[in-house]
């Protein structure tokens, strides 16, 4: 009866952000992938509903309605358990409540509305690499992108998205291409999108100075691209082999005990 969902942690590769609707809503240009780590999720359907968060990222998630997986439920229809695994840093980047939700709407078959629980959400149900334009809604699969090895490091402060929108201090800023190139490898993948840019990134410094020390720290560990996901304060490091990545998340993790380090595959 129980039904077991994973919630991978989305990464940002782009965030062109180009404009602002008069909604408030940004309009958005991102390339987005998932990694291979994720929160976990198992619903059991009971009378009533309840949730039970475990996990190294358990701290401060609500268990009750204010939880989006709550809502995603209720968006389906569904009542029951549902037990959350929070592995991942949460107000971070990284999908968060958003992805988890679209865990629980994916593992109950649900496709439609997944946008009134946040602007993320519909991204994070297909849970593959995707570029999101509008205001995240407007999806177009790149089932050809080739996968990354990364490093994701999170220094463990929050940056709320909605100020991270507000220091803006331009929002018409160039969208990414109008085509998405067919990329032969990894290395092809990573040149283009040296050209792109989060356009987060400044106010989200401004925000927590720390995030630019991450950026800092990462740049030195021959990463072939570093940058921010999402509104922060994730950023990562992109490399070609895997075997790279590992060695260096060993190594900034040793040498930044406080942070949280993980390495991992993009697709
Ligand atoms: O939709 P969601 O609740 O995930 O978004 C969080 C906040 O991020 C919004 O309230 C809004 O301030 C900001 N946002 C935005 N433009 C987007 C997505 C989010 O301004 N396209």
């Amino acid at each position: 009866m129980t039904v077991e969902a994973f919630a991978p942690a989305k990464v940002n590769l782009t965030l062109h952000v180009t404009g602002q609707r008069a909604d408030g809503y940004h309009l958005l240009d991102s390339l987005v992938v998932f990694a291979d780590a994720g929160d976990h999720l198992a619903l059991t359907p009971a009378d009533e509903m309840s949730i039970m968060v475990t996990g190294s990222f358990a701290k401060g998630v609500p268990a009750d309605r204010r939880n989006l997986v709550w809502q995603a439920a209720e968006l389906a229809g569904w009542t029951g358990h549902i037990a959350l695994e929070k592995n991942i840093p949460h107000g971070a980047g990284l999908g968060g409540g958003s992805a988890d939700a679209a865990a629980v709407l994916r593992a109950l078959g649900v496709t439609e509305n997944a946008g009134l629980l946040g602007a993320d959400v519909p991204v994070c149900l297909g849970a593959t690499a995707q570029r999101m334009q509008g205001i995240g809604g407007d999806l177009t699969v790149l089932p050809d992108l080739p996968p990354l090895a990364a490093v994701l490091v999170n220094p463990g402060v929050h940056v709320p998205t909605p100020s991270v929108f507000g220091g803006l201090t331009q929002k018409n800023n160039p969208a990414m291409p109008a085509e998405i190139p067919a990329f032969k490898s990894g290395r092809e993948l990573l040149s283009w999108l040296a050209d792109m840019r989060n356009d987060l990134e400044p106010p989200a410094i401004a925000q927590q100075p720390v995030i630019a020390e991450v950026l800092r720290a990462l740049s030195v560990q021959n990463a072939l691209l570093v940058r921010m996901s999402g509104s922060g304060s994730t950023c990562f490091a992109l490399y070609d082999d895997p075997g790279i990545a590992e060695v260096m998340a060993r190594d900034l993790a040793q040498r930044h005990p406080e942070w949280w380090v993980r390495d991992c595959r993009l697709s």
